[in-house]
C-alpha cells in the first residue's frame, strides 16, 4: 500500500490527477474505473483543465464507472451517468461508445449486471480503478454485511448511504433505494486501485478500513489485500494514521 499526504483537498485532488494522467499517457487506450460523489470532483477539474492545455489525451480511454442508481435514466441530474457527462465526459475527448455507466432503467436488472461484468472482462479488465470512501466503510455501493459480493449486483442502500447522499435530492425520499454496483470481486481484479479520502469526517473509517480487521462489515478494508492499492488523503483524513 502507498500512501501519499496531501496538506488539503486541492492538494489531493491534484496528486490523483497527477496518478491518473500518468496511467493515461503509459497506455492511452487504457481502462479506467471511475467514481462519483463529493471527492473525485476536484480530480476531474484537474483532468478537464489539463486535457485543455492539450496534455492529455482520451480519444483511447475506456471508462466504467463503479454504480449507478436503480430507476435513474441517464438525463435525470440526480444520475451518476448525468454526473458523469456533467464533469468529465462532455468535457474531454472521449469517445461515447468508450464510456460505460451500468443502465439503472434496465428493465432486465439481473442482464445489465451479467452484462456489465462481460464487458469489463471483454475489454481486458480495468488497468486503475479510482475509488471514494463512504462513511460506513462502503466502496462503490458495497455497503457492510456479511459476506463480500463478488460480482456486479444489486443493492438495497442502507440508512447511512441514504443520509449521506440526500444532499444531491430535494429530500431523502427521494433518493432511491436501490443501486447497481460493481462486486468486491470486479473491484479487487484491476490492476491498480486509486483511493481518494479528504476531511476528518472520514479519518475513522479510514483507519478502521486501512489498518483494522479485513471484514465485510468494513468492505473497503479488503483493499488491504490487493497487490497495488494507493491512497491520496488529506492531513484532516489521515489524522489517526
Ligand atoms: C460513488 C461511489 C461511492 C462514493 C462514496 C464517497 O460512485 O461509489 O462509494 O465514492 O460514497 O462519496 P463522497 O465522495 O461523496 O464522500
Amino acid at each position: 500500500m502507498k500512501i501519499y499526504r496531501a496538506h488539503d483537498y486541492n492538494d489531493m485532488s491534484r496528486k490523483a490527477a497527477n496518478i491518473i494522467s500518468a496511467q493515461i499517457i503509459i497506455k492511452p487506450n487504457c481502462v479506467l474505473g471511475l467514481a462519483t460523489g463529493s471527492t473525485p470532483l476536484g480530480i476531474y477539474a484537474q483532468l478537464v483543465e489539463w486535457y485543455k492545455k492539450d496534455d492529455l489525451d482520451f480519444s483511447r480511454v475506456k471508462t466504467f464507472n463503479l454504480d449507478e442508481y436503480v430507476g435513474l435514466p441517464e438525463d435525470n441530474p440526480q444520475s451518476y451517468h448525468y454526473f458523469m457527462n456533467e464533469n468529465l465526459f462532455s468535457k474531454v475527448n472521449i469517445e461515447r461508445n468508450n464510456v460505460h455507466v451500468p443502465e439503472g432503467t434496465n428493465e432486465d436488472i439481473e442482464g445489465e449486471c451479467l452484462s456489465y461484468e462481460r464487458a469489463i472482462d471483454a475489454l481486458g479488465g480495468i488497468d486503475m480503478q479510482l475509488l471514494g470512501l463512504g462513511p460506513n466503510g462502503h466502496i462503490g455501493f458495497n455497503e457492510p454485511g456479511n459476506c463480500f459480493t463478488r460480482k456486479t449486483h444489486i443493492v438495497d442502500l442502507s440508512e447511512s448511504t441514504i443520509e449521506a447522499n440526500k444532499r444531491f435530492f430535494e429530500d431523502a425520499s427521494m433518493v432511491p433505494r436501490q443501486a447497481i454496483t460493481m462486486g468486491i470481486g470486479t473491484i479487487m481484479k484491476a490492476r491498480k486501485i486509486l483511493m481518494v479520502v479528504d476531511g476528518a469526517k472520514k479519518a475513522e473509517v479510514l483507519m478502521k478500513a486501512l489498518t483494522g480487521e479485513v471484514t465485510p462489515e468494513v468492505p473497503a478494508s479488503i483493499l488491504q489485500l490487493h497487490p497495488d492499492f494507493t491512497l491520496v488523503a488529506d492531513d484532516e483524513a489521515l489524522k489517526y494514521m
